[in-house]
């Protein structure tokens, strides 16, 4: 039988694509990896819409114990579902491998990711340097990578993209990201975030509240980007087309 790995796009349920809804209601089984990204509407909303239930699939059961989705799908039609694109941004390539290891059919059904809709601010897509990942620091771990990548990437004059850490009760704010950055940023005693850099700090992108804007490091830190999901963009060097678009989300 098939493994449907389908994207259900960013926001909510009305984002599926018209092949990925012909796969839900194909499938016996649908999982909803549920600890990568998330859509804004309830799971109860996403199974009336699909007219089927949908298990929660968390981290633990597809990282450990992915048998108990292969398994069904040795018999059944599978559906698992990734909020945003399938792949981008996401560990499902061991799922995938792990499926065609065991004579599984594979489908993958495509749809937007956060890595694409990015483009709406106007930096161009070509010019993003590595993507950078933003965990929530304990007091014994604060890891300096997503600092090291954004500095790379402007040393190269390339743009980054930081993704903000979800956990189960909460998902990261621009706020809370500019002052982790911040913090790495005193400790290193370096001068590459100064408080006049600007950055674009974004909020439900490809929803009808989605949210951009553009302005300096320290008034960034203090606006109000409202509900989750949200997601920073520090620019490179900047074409005259991107400055255009960017003065569009000035504060
Ligand atoms: C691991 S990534 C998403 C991967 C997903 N498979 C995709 O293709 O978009 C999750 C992070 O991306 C950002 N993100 C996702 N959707 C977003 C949205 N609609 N608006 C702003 N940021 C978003 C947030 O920082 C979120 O914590």
């Amino acid at each position: 039988m098939t493994l449907y790995m389908i994207g259900l796009g960013l926001n909510d349920e009305k984002d599926i694509t018209i092949k990925g809804l012909e796969a839900v209601k194909k499938c016996d089984y649908l999982f909803l990896e549920s600890y990568t990204s998330r859509l804004s509407v309830s799971l109860e909303k996403l199974e009336k819409f699909y007219g089927k239930k949908v298990f929660p699939a968390s981290r633990e059961l597809v990282e450990k114990r992915a048998e108990q989705i292969l398994d069904k799908a040795l018999e059944k039609d599978i559906g698992f579902l990734v909020v945003g694109d399938v792949f981008s941004a996401t560990t499902h390539v061991d799922l995938f491998l792990r499926a065609r290891e065991k004579g599984i059919k594979v489908e993958t059904i495509n749809n937007t990711s956060i890595l694409t809709a990015v483009g709406v601010v106007g930096l161009e897509l070509y010019k993003y340097g590595r993507t950078a990942s933003m965990p929530y620091f304990q007091e014994s771990f604060k890891p300096e990578t997503p600092y090291e990548v954004v500095k790379q990437n402007l040393r190269a004059g390339l743009h980054t993209l930081v993704l903000l850490d979800i956990k189960e009760d909460k998902s990261m704010t621009v706020n809370e990201a500019i002052i982790q950055l911040l913090e790495i940023e005193r400790k290193k005693k370096e001068k590459v975030l100064t408080r006049t850099l600007k950055i674009v700090g974004c909020a439900r992108l490809g929803s009808e509240t989605q949210l951009i804007k553009y302005g300096s490091v320290s008034e960034l830190k203090d606006y109000d980007f409202g509900k989750p999901l949200h997601c920073l963009i520090i620019p490179g060097k900047l074409h005259f087309m991107e400055e255009e678009m960017l003065k569009l989300w000035t504060i």
